[in-house]
């Protein structure tokens, strides 16, 4: 699988059209673009970039939610409910960034949120992200659905803060082979997201009658493990299609249950994140499992609309667990100021998801990179407004909640 890329573009984007008209054509100028102004400002901006930039089908299977996208507006609206209090002359000329999350040092409070399918977005897809993470020092959760295999992004990463990213399939054995190559490919942790037991019904998918998948995107992963290319047989191989189908009846496992954890937690000495927590009950769980952390998040509402916003389901959460413990959060987070709002509730970092899609839609790793900067750069205001002295220690006293909104 080596090198392969799974819809047969050319993995070369230095002259990406989409590039040059950002003026980004050859940059390799890790300041940024030859001609800044021409970046998107804003993430409103950076989505209507991406848009223009990819196809229309592409662009709503990213950008969509499910059904009426109630829960998709409700991760945004969240953030508005809460306002920062900040502190005046708080002598914080220095104010760190960094956080440490179940022994790993990341130089900024977010990770990149596991996203399947990124050649959707760009033919380089999980590798150009793989590439700008990785210069940025931002911890990378590779996604299960990634369009390239996860020795390939491990590759493109090199040594450094990745996690893998676990759909439970419900094929036992295909599951331990992956387990196996995440860990046999060094990542440091393993994220079983658990939100997903069938991929939500999604308006504009169904209207687009469109999935990604049968062209073969977001089947990395797949395709490239012995044990499911065994059970595709010799005759399918490269037939996307077949393999998309056989993922297809893979997928679906609503019989996954608690009791399934310890095969798992017996399988691997490396941290268990559970992503998909929005319930105290739930994340109380977890723990008893033997989960070493939790992940509050609605899938960046794609799976049940209508379910609470991750950003209020985070009190719950932190509250039914030890202050010790480890929550992040994804789910609606934009700015700088909602990552620093997180933070103050109660979550020690968080994902980004979108953004960074849309940044490689729009120029690429260029784009991916001008992403981070931005968001690290509005922390780092943030932060530094706001009185505080670092990502670690902003506590609730760092925000307020707005009745009746
Ligand atoms: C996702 N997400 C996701 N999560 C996961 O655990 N495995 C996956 O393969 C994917 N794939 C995926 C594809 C796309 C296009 C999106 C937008 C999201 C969910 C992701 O990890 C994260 O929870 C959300 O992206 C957070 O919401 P926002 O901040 O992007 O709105």
């Amino acid at each position: 699988m080596a090198g392969s890329n799974p819809h047969g573009h050319e993995p070369q984007r230095e002259d990406d059209p989409r590039s040059q008209r950002l003026g980004t054509s050859g940059n390799t100028d890790p300041d940024g673009p030859s001609a800044p102004e021409s970046w998107p400002v804003g993430s409103a901006e950076w989505e209507c970039r991406a848009r223009e930039a990819m196809g229309r089908q592409s662009f709503d299977w990213i950008a969509g939610g499910a059904g009426e996208e109630g829960t998709l507006r409700a991760n945004r609206e969240a953030f508005d409910r809460w306002a920062l209090r900040p502190r005046v002359l708080a002598g914080n000329a220095e104010h760190d960034l960094s956080v440490e999350i179940l022994g790993l040092q990341a130089p900024v409070p977010f990770f990149l949120a596991p996203i399947g399918a990124q050649t959707l977005a760009h033919p380089d897809g999980e590798l150009a992200v793989a590439r700008a993470a990785a210069a940025a020092g931002v911890p990378m959760i590779v996604s299960q659905a990634a369009s390239f295999s996860m020795e390939e992004i491990a590759q493109a990463y090199g040594e450094g803060p990745r996690w893998y990213q676990l759909y439970w399939v419900n094929d036992r054995e295909v599951v331990e082979s992956l387990v196996d190559r995440a860990i046999a490919s060094r990542h440091r942790a393993i994220v079983l997201t658990a939100d997903t037991p069938i991929v939500g019904l999604r308006d504009r998918d169904a209207r687009n009658a469109y999935s990604p998948f049968p062209m073969g995107h977001g089947i990395g992963q797949y395709t490239s493990d012995p044990v499911f290319r065994r059970r595709l047989g010799t005759g399918a191989e490269g037939n996307s299609q077949a393999a998309a189908d056989l993922v297809a009846r893979m997928f679906a496992n609503y019989s996954l249950a608690w009791a399934d954890v310890s095969w798992l937690r017996d399988r691997t000495d490396l941290p268990l994140l559970l992503k998909g927590i929005l319930t105290a009950e739930d994340a109380r769980r977890s723990r008893d499992a033997g989960f070493d952390g939790v992940i509050v998040s609605n899938h960046g509402g794609r799976q049940l609309d209508g379910v609470i916003a991750a950003l209020d389901a985070l009190p719950e959460v932190r509250e039914a667990l030890d202050g010790d413990s480890v929550v992040l959060l994804d789910s609606g987070i934009r700015r700088g100021a909602d990552v620093v709002k997180a933070l103050a509730i109660g979550c020690n970092a968080v994902l980004l998801g979108r953004p960074y899609l849309y940044g490689l839609a729009v120029a690429g790793r260029a784009g991916v990179e001008h992403v981070l900067r931005t968001m690290r750069t509005e922390i780092d205001t943030t932060l530094g407004l706001l009185g505080a002295h670092s990502a670690r220690r902003v506590d609730r006293a760092f925000v307020t909640r707005i009745h009746g909104l």
